[in-house]
C-alpha cells in the first residue's frame, strides 16, 4: 500500500468516525442562593445561572450532554436525571450512591448521552433536601430527523414543571426531618415556579402546543386540567401512548407527560390549574392559558378536579397505553417489542412502611430503612473497598418484621427479566422511581397482591415508563429486562419519606468487566470516604 493510500485510508475512516460520532452538547452551570418570591414571601431559592426554575435541556436522542455543574453553594450538592437512562453509566446518575458530592466552591463535570430514548424528563438536586428550595428544570428529547413521531409538529412545545412548596426554607425541612418529625402540609403548589396567575403559556387560535407536564413536587400527586380545553396525552416519559383525550389528568409526583392542547376556543384567556389529589385540604393553584388576540381576562370559576374517590384516578392510569404502531427512539414500532411474552426469571415483592426506629420516624422498603455510607456505593464496588455494603441487605419479599437500618442493596443479575410486585399497605398514595431503567406498567389493583393477580396484567400495550403511583391498599406490578448494568436507585419520590429511608439501591451485576457492559469510572470523578486518593483509571 503506498503513502498515499495509506493516509487517504485513514483519513477516511477519521471521517467515518466523525460521522458516527453523536452530537455534543455543552453547558456550564453556576448553582447558588438567590431570592425568590414564589408565593409572596421572600425565600432563599436554588438558582441555576440565576433561573428558578433552572434552565430546560434540549436534546436530541443519542446526543452526548456535557454538565459541567459549579457549587457556588454553602453545602455538598448533586444533580440527578429523572428518567434518563445512562447506559452502562450509573456513575454520572448524581445521587448519594453512586456519585461523590461536588464540594461547596467545586464542579464537576457530568457526561451523560441520552442514548435509544426520546421524551420528556427533568433533572432535580439529589442531596439534603435541596429539592425543596429549587435546582430542577425540564430535560427534552426530541426524535432524530428521520424518525417518524406519531403526531404533527406543534406550534409551541412548552415546559410545564408543577409540584408543591413549602414556605420553609431546604434546611428548616431537613432540620424538622432530623428532629425525628413528620413535615407539615405544603403551603401552595408552583407552576413554573410560580403562584397563582403568576406563570403564562401563549397560544394562537387554531393551533395545537405540547405541554411536557412534570410533577417536582415534594408529596402529593397533582390533577392539571385547563379550562375549556381538552388534553390529548401522547407521552408518558419516553413512550409514545395511544392518543386519548382527557378533561384532566393526574401526575403523581416524579411523573412526566405530554400533552397536546389546541387553541380551539374563543380567543380569551383561559385558567390552567393544579390541584392536590387526595387530600382532605385542597391545594390549588392556577395559571393562565393566553390567546395571542385575547379578548379578555379569565373569567368564571376555575374547573374543578375529579373526585377524590380512588378508582377514577385507577382506571386513568388503567386507560393509559403504549401506540404498538408508533416508533419510538427507533425507526421500528414500540411494539415490536413483545415484554408479554418473555418468561419472568425473578419475582420480587417490596414493600414500604413507616415506623420509629431510635425514637424518630423513619421509612423504608421490606423493613430496611436505608442508610448512606461514607463511599458511594457504585464507587466502592468498582474499587473494590470491602464492608460499604453487602449484597442481600434487603430481601426480596416483605419480611413482616418492624423496621431498622442498613445500607440496603438488592443484587439482581444482569439480562434477567424480573417481575417487581410494589405493594402498598399503608392509606398514602406512593409514587415509585427507578433510575437507569423504564419499565413495564403491567398492572395495578386495590388490595394485597397474589400470584392470581397475575391474570389481569396487561401482557400487549402496558406503557414503559420509570416512575409509577402506587395508590393506596394497592398494588402495582412491573416487568422490567435488567439489561443496563450498574448500581442504580430505587426510591419513593414523596420526597420526606426518600429522605428518611425509603430507598435502596439495585446492584445489577455481571462479571463482565467489557465495557460493552459497564464503562469504567469517569476520568474526572470525584472520589471522596474511603474511595479518596484511589487512581480514577488502576493501571
Ligand atoms: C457563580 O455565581 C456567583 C454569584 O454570582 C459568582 O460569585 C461566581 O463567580 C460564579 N461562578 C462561576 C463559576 O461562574
Ligand atoms: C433557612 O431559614 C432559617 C431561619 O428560619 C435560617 O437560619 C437559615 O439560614 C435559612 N437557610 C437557608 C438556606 O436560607
Ligand atoms: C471544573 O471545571 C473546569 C473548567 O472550568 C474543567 O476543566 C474541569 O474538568 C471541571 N472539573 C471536573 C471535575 O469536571
Ligand atoms: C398510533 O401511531 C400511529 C403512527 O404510527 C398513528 O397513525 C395513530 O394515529 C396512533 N394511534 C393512536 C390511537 O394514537
Ligand atoms: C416460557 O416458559 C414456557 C413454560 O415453561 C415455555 O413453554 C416457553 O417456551 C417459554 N417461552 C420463552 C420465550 O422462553
Amino acid at each position: 500500500m503506498s503513502l498515499n493510500m495509506a493516509v487517504l485510508l485513514c483519513f477516511s475512516l477519521f471521517a467515518m468516525a466523525a460521522v458516527a460520532e453523536d452530537p455534543y452538547r455543552f453547558f456550564s452551570w453556576n448553582v447558588t442562593y438567590g431570592d425568590i418570591y414564589p408565593l409572596g414571601v421572600r425565600q432563599q431559592g436554588i438558582l441555576i445561572n440565576g433561573q428558578f426554575p433552572g434552565p430546560d435541556i434540549h436534546s436530541v436522542t443519542n446526543d452526548n450532554l456535557i454538565i459541567n455543574v459549579f457549587n457556588s453553594l454553602d453545602q455538598p450538592f448533586l444533580l440527578s436525571w429523572n428518567g434518563v437512562q445512562q447506559r452502562r453509566n450509573s456513575f454520572e446518575d448524581g445521587v448519594s450512591g453512586t456519585t461523590c458530592p461536588i464540594p461547596p466552591g467545586g464542579n464537576f463535570t457530568y457526561i451523560l448521552q441520552v442514548k435509544d430514548q426520546i421524551g420528556s424528563f427533568y433533572y432535580f438536586p439529589s442531596l439534603a433536601f435541596h429539592k425543596a428550595a429549587g435546582g430542577f428544570g425540564g430535560i427534552r428529547i426530541l426524535s432524530r430527523p428521520r424518525i417518524p413521531v406519531p403526531f404533527d409538529d406543534p406550534a409551541g412545545d412548552y415546559t410545564v414543571l408543577i409540584g408543591d412548596w413549602y414556605k420553609f426554607n431546604h434546611t428548616d425541612l431537613q432540620a424538622i426531618l432530623d428532629r425525628g418529625s413528620r413535615l407539615p402540609f405544603p403551603d401552595g403548589i408552583l407552576i413554573n415556579g410560580r403562584g397563582s396567575n403568576g406563570a403564562s403559556f401563549n397560544v394562537e387560535q387554531g393551533k395545537t402546543y405540547r405541554l411536557r407536564i412534570s410533577n417536582v413536587g415534594l408529596e402529593n400527586s397533582l390533577n392539571f386540567r385547563i379550562q375549556n380545553h381538552n388534553l390529548k396525552l401522547v407521552e408518558v416519559e419516553g413512550t409514545h401512548t395511544v392518543q386519548t383525550t382527557y378533561s384532566s389528568l393526574d401526575v403523581h409526583v416524579g411523573q412526566s407527560y405530554s400533552v397536546l392542547v389546541t387553541a380551539d376556543q374563543p380567543a380569551k384567556d383561559y385558567y390552567i390549574v393544579v390541584s392536590s389529589r387526595f387530600t382532605s385540604t385542597v391545594l390549588t393553584s392556577t395559571a393562565i392559558l393566553r390567546y395571542s388576540n385575547s379578548a379578555g381576562p379569565v373569567s368564571g370559576p376555575p374547573p374543578g378536579g375529579p373526585t377524590i374517590q380512588i378508582d377514577w384516578s385507577l382506571n386513568q392510569a388503567r386507560s393509559i397505553r403504549t401506540n404498538l404502531t408508533a416508533s419510538g427512539p427507533r425507526p421500528n414500532p414500540q411494539g415490536s417489542y413483545h415484554y408479554g411474552l418473555i418468561n419472568t426469571t425473578r419475582t420480587i415483592i417490596l414493600s414500604g412502611s413507616a415506623g420509629i426506629v431510635n425514637g424518630k420516624q423513619r421509612y423504608g422498603i421490606n423493613s430496611v430503612s436505608y442508610v448512606a455510607p461514607d463511599t458511594p456505593l457504585k464507587l466502592a464496588d468498582y474499587f473494590k473497598i470491602q464492608g460499604v455494603f453487602r449484597v442481600g441487605s434487603i430481601s426480596d419479599r416483605p419480611t413482616g418484621g418492624g423496621i431498622y437500618l442498613d445500607t440496603s442493596v438488592l443484587q439482581t443479575d444482569y439480562r434477567a427479566f424480573a417481575e417487581i410486585v410494589l405493594q402498598n399497605d399503608e392509606d398514602v398514595i406512593q409514587s415509585y422511581h427507578l433510575d437507569g431503567y423504564s419499565f413495564f406498567v403491567v398492572g395495578m389493583d386495590g388490595g394485597q397482591w397474589t400470584t392470581a393477580s397475575r391474570n389481569e396484567y396487561n401482557l400487549r400495550d402496558a406503557v414503559s415508563r420509570s416512575t409509577t403511583q402506587v395508590y393506596p391498599k394497592s398494588w402495582t406490578a412491573i416487568y422490567i429486562a435488567l439489561d443496563n448494568v450498574g448500581m442504580w436507585n430505587l426510591r419513593s419520590e414523596f420526597w420526606a419519606r426518600q429522605y428518611l429511608g425509603q430507598q435502596f439501591y439495585m446492584r445489577v451485576y455481571t462479571t463482565s468487566t467489557s465495557i460493552r457492559d459497564e464503562y469504567p469510572v469517569p476520568k474526572n470523578a470525584l472520589l471522596c470516604g474511603r474511595a479518596s486518593g484511589r487512581h480514577t483509571r488502576p493501571l
